[in-house]
């Protein structure tokens, strides 16, 4: 391969003999050791996207999935809108894993003109960032044709084969949030860009492709080609893809559920209410304005409990507990249909606009659907996971327009985006009465439908629509000591539940011998009064006390993931064998990492299972996610 030497933006380049050169006496030269410029960051401090001169429009994907050589091969169209004022030379779009075949300029008879182009270095200092690959676009230029292909290591990518799955068919599933679609397309991966995309996708035939878009399939097509719109404009992290033995079932006119099918039964019953829970959100926040709501419920190796992907949420199967107890994780990610997709934050560091709207949101669904009392218990339990995370972030950490300039964006999700966020929204509800704040929601998704925006766009509109009518009840201190201190304000809502306060003094009385466990009225105890008993057990149990709660309640075989969670967490702290046996089988069964990185690190930091649990994970690592391994490695201690 003949390499040509050309300058794009005042920096030298190396690309493959197609595409053309465009030499420049006064580019560095490479023979005596002179580096290119290293390319910065665009607007978005983890984009180097600059879409500030020129920005996504529309994009045409086609795409072949070889489950085999686990990788997505074909080419990227997008479609440009040029900003005004700006004049924009070059496009730079976000890559990282993948290998860039060529750039081309497409023209209005669609005939293909080769364009200059090269992959940048990227900054040794934030590997998440990737490789910015840089595209000089002659002037008119407005659509650019990328071929390419993902390496099998892709970050945002995860790769199951037969044995790996219930069906026994491979399956691959996307995780784009945050900056992760840049390791499947080459595009500006902010969500400061929103676009119109559609899609087509070859699979092996018996399998079907769904997309975070329209034209989910219902049944396998005959020659394993599929088709995708996407006529709403959405962010990239949000750009979803998932292919596997798959089948569907319908909940209601707009809402469905895809599963490998023999889970497909029990997801159907689990997220029966569905169809009412988008009701329920359009009662509260005006119209769903994406069509279709459907779930797909991925194999237990997903890293998350939920994923909002447009049109099509991707759900944990550690959910499906038999009796509907853990739907909040549902409402949470439809809620996200309106705070996230709907309206959407700008940069990582407005993060709480999306996730601190939509956990007000879930605490609103829940409510309206099961009642006071399940919102106030999950409410409660959440403020003390946000109280002991206050006690561990710094104080940077614990502000909800936090400045991520040099971080990974990643670090950006703890508890403050969604619960201080939540406790913010909830305090201005207390203010100014819920028919005002009600209202003032719904203008609020409508006035910013399809946008990005950051949080002093949600300032300013605040202050002249609510404060305009009811300014004299909150002031500009008060809203700045909100977004931009640490802790929390004291006249924080502080979420409470009288339930917990009896199973409290049940726990105390049981551990003081002045009760039996027969004596305790579990039978209608819902999952937040199991976790409420669970979590003040800590540190405090001996083995035969885990034995006589584990004869009565049999928590080792607890089918609720929540409780079983919980109570893996006290074997380890008991080195109760029964206990420990079934941690072994969950870690190698389960990749959700908000139970297996603590599981982990707790059997880690004890003085006898650190060598167990490295055993244990290098059994379960050939199942995890990309994302399940780093964080496990790291809470291990050990490089992969
Ligand atoms: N958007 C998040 C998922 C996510 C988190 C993606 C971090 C990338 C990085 C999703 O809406 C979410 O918050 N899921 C939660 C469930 C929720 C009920 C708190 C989860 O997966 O645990
Ligand atoms: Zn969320």
């Amino acid at each position: 391969m003949t390499l040509n030497r050309l300058l794009i933006g005042g920096a030298l380049a190396l690309c493959a003999a197609a595409c053309s050169p465009a030499p420049d006496a006064t580019a560095p030269d490479v023979a005596r050791g002179e580096r290119p410029a290293p390319i910065p960051t665009g607007p978005d401090p983890h984009s180097y996207a600059n879409h500030d001169a020129v920005a996504i429009d529309h994009m045409t994907l086609d795409l072949d999935v070889d489950l085999r050589r686990r990788v997505l091969d074909g080419f990227v169209v997008l479609d440009l809108e040029r900003i005004e004022g700006a004049a924009a030379e070059r496009l730079v779009l976000d890559t990282r894993q993948l290998e860039i075949r060529d750039v081309n300029r497409v023209l209005d008879d669609d005939a293909l003109e080769p364009l200059s182009w090269r992959l940048g270095e990227g900054d040794p200092d934030q590997p998440w960032l990737g490789r910015p690959l840089v595209v000089a676009l002659p002037g008119g230029a407005d659509r650019v044709r990328i071929d390419y292909s993902t390496t099998p290591e892709a970050y945002g990518l995860q790769w199951l084969d037969g044995r790996q799955t219930l069906s026994g068919r491979p399956f691959l599933f996307s995780q784009s949030q945050p900056i992760f679609a840049r390791t499947w397309v080459p595009l500006q991966d902010t969500p400061g860009v929103r676009y119109t995309f559609d899609a087509t996708v070859r699979v092996p035939r018996g399998l079907i492709a769904v997309m975070g878009a329209g034209g989910n399939p219902t049944e396998p097509a005959a020659d394993g080609t599929y088709t995708f719109t996407m006529p709403q404009p959405i962010p990239s992290y949000l750009m979803a893809i998932a292919v596997g033995e798959l089948e569907f079932r319908e909940i209601g006119p707009r809402s469905g559920v895809y599963a490998e099918p023999s889970r497909l039964e029990a997801a159907a019953y689990e997220f029966g209410e569905l169809e009412e829970m988008i009701d329920v959100g359009e009662a509260l926040y005006g119209d769903y304005r994406w069509d279709r709501y459907d779930l797909l419920i991925l194999p237990p190796s997903f890293p998350f409990g939920g994923m909002e992907n447009p049109r099509l949420s991707f759900i944990t199967p550690t959910v499906i507990a038999g009796d509907r107890s853990l739907t909040a994780l549902i409402a949470h990610e439809l809620a996200h249909s309106w705070s996230g997709n709907l309206v959407t934050n700008a940069a990582w560091r407005d993060l709480w606009l999306n996730e601190g709207f939509t956990t007000y949101f879930e605490s609103r669904i829940v409510e309206n659907l099961y009642g006071t009392r399940r919102k106030d218990m999950e409410g409660t339990l959440d403020f003390e996971n946000l109280k002991a995370q206050l006690e561990e972030l710094s104080d940077a950490e614990q502000v909800l327009a936090r400045d991520l300039v040099g971080q990974d964006p990643e670090a950006s999700f703890t508890g403050i985006p969604y619960d201080k966020g939540r406790l913010f929204l909830q305090w201005l509800e207390a203010r100014v009465g819920r028919e005002a704040f009600d209202a003032f929601l719904t203008d609020y998704f409508d006035h910013f439908a399809f946008e990005s925006i950051d949080t002093e766009d949600f300032l300013a509109y605040l202050d002249t629509t609510l404060l305009a009518e009811h300014g004299e009840r909150v002031t500009k201190a008060e809203l700045e000591e909100w977004i931009y201190a640490p802790g929390l304000p004291d006249d924080a809502v502080i979420p409470q539940s009288d339930a917990f306060e009896i199973v409290n003094d049940y726990r105390r009385q049981w551990l003081a011998g002045e009760i039996e466990l027969a004596d305790i009225p579990t039978a209608d105890w819902t999952v937040s009064e199991w976790r409420r008993f669970l979590l003040g057990l800590g540190d405090v149990l001996t083995l035969e006390q885990m034995a006589e709660l584990d004869a009565a309640y049999d928590l080792t075989g607890s089918g609720n993931v929540e409780i079983l969670y919980l109570w893996l967490v006290r074997a380890i702290e008991t080195r109760y064998e029964p206990g420990l046996e079934r941690l072994e089988s969950f870690l190698v069964d389960v990749g959700r990492n908000k139970f297996t990185r603590p599981l982990y690190e707790e059997l880690a930091a004890t003085d006898w299972g650190r060598d167990r649990a490295i055993e244990i994970y290098q059994r379960a690592r050939p199942r995890y996610h990309p994302m399940t391994r780093a964080a496990a490695e790291r809470a291990l201690g050990i490089d992969g």
